[in-house]
């Protein structure tokens, strides 16, 4: 039975999993779009009321069952009727682990080419071409993702607390300190002030519904919520000898709130970096997905050491997103292996690993081939299909993952299987039984464009 070895091991591998291209890529241009401070503000305020929740719900329910996502809602419910959302939430994993890795493939490559200072010199305009030129080259991408997979499979090559937790030991405190000399760095520019007055200062005016809804968005994507991931991590951790409900419990809230903090800090550490350099060299926050792949290195190109400065901005990117991919991967191993326990032939770790380094090989290539356009009927209803994985598992699955785990929880475990303190227990069920259910059912409302929302500035 695999398991982590200690309780920092538990946290440090979970905010690992949740610390990752969506803190560090997703988080600084949406917050850009989004007009800043406000936006920050409520993203703050759904990761506590909502995240919160949901984070101890998978922590709890994995660490009853002892299972993964294939086997926990079978065991806790003592029927075959969840089973659906097992292999929905496998599905998303899949689809999602799909446009990650070519993500993950992109840091590698800006890595590689700004240690060669291939960079040097090039403004906005030479670096959008970069990119636009490095979108027709699916060879090159495949073989960056390629680099990734192999990278996170050797990982989870070994059992989870001499590979994942071993890693994740090394990799956090690595990352945190890496941001923190960036973050410093960039916030005493010239006129970086600015950039932290539009993170901090709150403009209520910019907040619609639509910009409210994306910020529960984002929380759920940051706190890899939804997919079976923390599920999968909360059978793991660590059993203690004289453990009692409420000492199991004290410990599931401990590591959620300590995780939550963690990404909190981390993502705003991460606008501390990205919004001081953009304002001080006279860019605009609202640049889109490309803010960190265009704007970012362009302004590196006017400090004092940019070469320095892009390669430790892009090993950031490529720690944080590793650290993601890995728990990604090991849902995915996880899974097929207590599947296969079903079967007369059950498969042992490394078995697991190939047969899911495989898959990703093939799914990671078909989207790169149509998205470069290299194949041209390779797409679902006229969009490439790494923006239909990319749009389905984030505005579709992750959603109907979160409240179906929600649900299952609140209404259909026994409570006495759970519970020690009734004021938890009602906060709790309270949150479970009905606000996740219903905001995530506006949520989708919205994305169908059930609601028209008039977009009120002032
Ligand atoms: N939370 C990760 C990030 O911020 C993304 C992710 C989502 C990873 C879901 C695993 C599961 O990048």
């Amino acid at each position: 039975m695999s398991s982590f070895s200690s309780k920092i091991g538990v946290l440090l591998a979970a905010a690992g999993s949740a610390v990752g291209l969506g803190s560090i890529w997703k988080f600084p241009y949406v917050v850009g779009e989004n007009g800043g401070g406000a936006f920050i503000i409520l993203y703050v305020v759904f990761s506590l009321i909502f995240g919160l929740p949901l984070v101890m719900n998978d922590f709890m329910i994995g660490r009853l069952s002892g299972k993964s996502a294939y086997g926990v809602f079978r065991t806790l419910s003592g029927t075959n009727h969840w089973q659906w959302l097992s292999w929905l939430t496998m599905v998303t994993v899949t689809l999602l682990t799909s446009f990650y890795f070519v993500v993950t493939g992109w840091c590698f490559y800006y890595l590689t080419e700004a240690a060669m200072n291939t960079f040097a010199g090039m403004d906005a305009e030479g670096l959008t071409n970069f990119f636009t030129a490095f979108g027709h080259k699916p060879l090159t991408m495949i073989g960056y993702a390629f680099v990734a997979i192999v990278l996170t499979a050797a990982v989870l090559w070994f059992d989870v607390n001499k590979g994942i937790e071993r890693l994740s030991k090394i990799l956090m405190p690595l990352l945190f300190l890496m941001l923190i000399v960036m973050a410093s760095h960039m916030v005493f520019l010239d006129g970086g002030t600015t950039g932290l007055k539009f993170l901090f200062e709150p403009n209520f005016s910019k907040l619609t519904p639509k910009v409210i809804l994306e910020a529960v968005g984002l929380s759920f994507f940051t706190l890899s919520i939804g997919l079976g991931i923390l599920i999968t991590y909360g059978g793991y951790m660590p059993k203690e000898e004289k453990e009692t409900l409420h000492s199991k419990e004290k410990n599931i809230v401990n590591t959620s709130i300590q995780m939550i903090a963690l990404v909190i800090f981390i993502s705003l550490l991460a606008g501390m970096i990205v919004f001081p350099a953009v304002f001080a060299y006279g860019f605009s926050p609202a640049e889109g997905p490309q803010l960190t792949f265009v704007t970012l290195p362009a302004v590196f190109q006017n400090m004092f050491c940019p070469t320095l400065t892009s390669v430790s901005f892009f090993a950031l990117m490529c720690v944080a997103a590793i650290t993601s991919t890995i728990s990604l991967m090991e849902v995915m191993v996880a899974f097929v292996r207590e599947a296969s326990e079903d079967t007369k032939r059950p498969l042992n770790r490394h078995k697991s690993v190939i047969i899911v380094g495989v898959i990703q090989l093939i799914t990671n290539s078909l989207c790169i081939l149509s998205m470069t356009g290299s194949v041209r009927w390779l797409t679902v209803m006229d969009k490439n299909l790494f923006d239909t994985a990319n749009n389905l598992t984030t505005d579709i699955l992750i959603p109907i993952g979160a409240m179906g785990t929600s649900i299952f929880t609140g209404w259909f475990i026994p409570k006495a299987r759970y519970q020690s303190s009734p004021m938890i227990s009602f906060l709790y069920l309270l949150t479970l039984r009905w606000i996740v259910p219903v905001v995530i059912f506006i949520i989708f409302l919205e994305s169908m464009n059930v609601f028209q929302f008039t977009i009120i500035t002032k």
